[in-house]
């Protein structure tokens, strides 16, 4: 069930775009933003409130690697897996952060505080290596930056 502050949060959008299907990322977002993530009953009470199929809307939703269709920690590290950040030290930087975490890809730390995930190009790949977290682009990568990166995450 969506609660009241989503559904009016969403409904909001509707006069900025053509269509009520054409809200759908952004219902996805406002969804997300409440609960940290998208559970499957949302993406039919999305899909219903947007006159479109539950199907339908979760390709888009599983489409967009920044929707989270599983819970994640309080922060989400993406780390970008493409040549440019392969290239100028993907690896060092997977290894530094998976130590640091102690998880690996795909994994959240067991406080919940950080979750971990592979990315495609960020499009900052003349800083590479790149990640971001949450919603901060961190460039020109370094062990000692990624700790500092971490330090400011509770
Ligand atoms: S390849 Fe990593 S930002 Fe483009």
């Amino acid at each position: 069930m969506l609660s009241p502050e989503e559904k009016k949060e969403i409904e909001a959008e509707f006069p900025l775009y053509p269509t009520k299907q054409a809200v759908c990322i952004d219902a996805l977002k406002i969804v997300q933003r409440h609960r940290g993530w998208v559970p499957d009953e949302a993406v039919r009470d999305v899909a219903a409130l947007l006159d479109m199929a539950p199907d339908e809307l979760d390709g888009i939703a599983t489409f967009y690697n920044r929707i989270f269709r599983r819970p994640v920690g309080r922060h989400v590290i993406l780390l970008c897996d493409s040549v440019s950040c392969w290239i100028m030290g993907y690896e060092r930087m997977r290894a530094h952060l998976t130590e640091r975490l102690g998880i690996g890809l795909g994994q959240t730390t067991a406080d919940h505080r950080f979750t971990f995930l592979p990315n495609v190009c960020l499009g900052a790949c003349d800083r590479a290596p790149v990640m971001m977290m949450d919603e901060d682009l961190h460039a020109d990568l370094t062990k000692e930056r990624i700790d500092a990166i971490l330090e400011e995450c509770q």
